[in-house]
Parts: C-alpha cells; structure tokens; sequence
C-alpha cells in the first residue's frame, strides 16, 4: 500500500472533494456501485414509473454506473442524464438516451427547472461543506418535476473493532479539518434540508450491510471496496498533512487491522441510508 502515493489524481474543479479521479478511482466506484446496489436490493427505491419523455437527472455521477444501470432496464425513449463536477471518470460510451454534463449540483443549469421526474445523489458527503448542502438540495428541489421524486444514498455509522475505531477517527478528522457533514448526522440532516427545500413524504430507510468472509463473496467483495476507501482516504490524510490519531505508517496497520476485525468481531456493520422524497404538484 502506497498511502503517500504522488500519482493519484484529484480534481481542480473543488477545492474540498476529498477522493481522487483516476483509473484507480473508476475501479472502486464501479465495485462500490455493485456492492451498493446488490446491499439495497436494486437500484430504483421511490414509487414511480417512466414513460416515453421522462426524464432522470444523477447528480455527482463519477462514473455512471447508476444511470448506465438503470438505463438498461427502461425503454429508449426516456432520457437519462448524469452530472458531475468532474468529467474525467464519465464513461467513453454510452447509449444515444443518456447523457453526462459538467455542472456542479451547487448550481445546475437553469433551463433544468422543473424539469426531472427522478433525482439520484449518491455518496455526496465528501462532495460539500455542511453551510452549502441547504444549497445543493434547494437546486435538486428545483430541477425536480412538479410530483417528482428524489432518491439520496449515504453511509451511516461503521464499526468493527478497535482498530477500525481509530481509523473512524482518523476520518473524522479530515471530516472536521473541510467541514463537511459527519456520517453520523446524514440521515438526520438531509431530512431536515428536504424538508426546508419543500420535500413532502420524505422516508429514511436504514440498510445495515455484514461485511467479510463470513457472509460470502458479497461481504468479501463489501471488504475489499472499504479497504480501498480506507486507502484513499489515506492518501488525503497524508496530502494533507497527515492525521493526529496515527503516522502514515500507523494508518496504513490500522487498515490492515481492519481487514482483520471485519471477520473476526460480531457485531460488524455498516449503516447505509436511503432516503426518498417527493416534491408537491404544485
Ligand atoms: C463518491 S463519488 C460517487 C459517484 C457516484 N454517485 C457513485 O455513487 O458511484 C462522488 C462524486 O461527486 C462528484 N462531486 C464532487 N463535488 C461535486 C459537486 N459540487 N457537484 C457535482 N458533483 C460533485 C465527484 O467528482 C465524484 O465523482
């Protein structure tokens, strides 16, 4: 493992995103995307249908697995975008019916008001201070369709072990350091912003995905896409200065560590939200 690795590639477009966009990052995205959507039981979680013109907007789309996935499964006819504030992990190919935009979901583009029957955001929280997420669901309020649906996915809490404890510390630091939303308070703060925003029906379910070997070649797969997180979350720390709670070194154990604790102590889980909401007909 190569914690301080020079040849990561972080995006000029924000100052605060904390993971890289690199071949490195396509690869654990499209595997977090199968762990994720396999953890949830499918990709589409709000009660609605599509019909010839609709449209569906996935905000921060890093590689467009998502919108890819659910484009295969509906007809032609409806349009499919994703955005992202960065368009070096966009896919090279896609069908005629989807297609990918550089926008910041904190300013989309204004002729998108009103516009989408569905908006996905998934794994934003490194994507925002705490003070511009009301601003970032105000715009998704926005671009949603009279009678739409939006469907937000994050990480709640995690635990495993000792090791995996210090770690969590360690995240929490860069959390702190770049004021974004600590894991903790998602589920409780992006209701409350939807609500502000003029959500209406706004449901939180909680999945709680096992993790390693004990579970089969899911919770094994679930492992290895975390350790590569853990990994790039290493990268920053050390980018950035490095963490309090442990050296490079010591970062670099407690991953280890926590490749172990993941099959060795009950209780380990981790928490995954997904909350859903609809904007009012009029
Ligand atoms: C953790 S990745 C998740 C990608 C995708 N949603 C998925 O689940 O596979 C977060 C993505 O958000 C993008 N992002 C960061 N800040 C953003 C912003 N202000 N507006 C739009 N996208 C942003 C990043 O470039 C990255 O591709």
């Amino acid at each position: 493992m190569h914690t301080n690795d020079a040849h990561r590639l972080y995006t000029p477009h924000s100052d605060i995103y904390l993971f890289a966009h690199d071949d490195r990052e396509r690869g654990r995205l499209e595997g977090q995307h199968q762990v994720l959507t396999h953890g949830i039981g499918g990709l589409l979680h709000p009660p609605v249908h599509f019909s010839s013109g609709n449209r569906i907007l996935d905000v921060g789309a890093g590689t467009g697995a998502w919108i890819l996935d659910l484009a295969r499964t509906l007809d032609s006819a409806v349009q499919l975008y994703g955005t992202d504030i960065e368009k070096r992990l966009f896919p090279r190919s896609h069908p005629d019916n989807v297609q990918f935009v550089v926008a910041s979901t904190l300013n989309l583009p204004e002729a998108w008001t009103n516009t989408f029957k569905l908006v996905h955001q998934r794994l934003a929280m490194a994507s925002f201070r705490v003070p511009e997420w009301p601003q970032a669901i105000k715009e998704i309020y926005r671009v949603t369709a009279p009678d739409g649906w939006v469907q937000l996915e994050e990480f709640g809490i995690y635990k495993a072990g000792p090791a995996t404890d210090i770690l969590r510390a360690c995240h929490n630091e860069l959390w702190v350091k770049n004021d974004l939303l600590p894991n903790i308070h998602s589920a409780r703060m992006l209701h409350g912003w939807l609500t502000e925003a003029g959500f209406v029906d706004v449901i939180a379910v909680k999945h709680q995905f096992q993790i390693g070997d004990r579970i089969g070649k899911h919770g094994e797969h679930f492992r290895s896409v975390m350790t590569e997180t853990f990994k790039g979350l290493g990268h920053r720390g050390t980018k950035e200065g490095g963490f309090a709670h442990a050296s490079q070194e010591e970062y670099e154990r407690l991953v280890r560590m926590f490749l172990e604790e993941v099959n060795k102590y009950p209780g380990v889980a981790f928490d995954y939200w997904v909350i859903c909401a609809r904007k009012p007909s009029s």
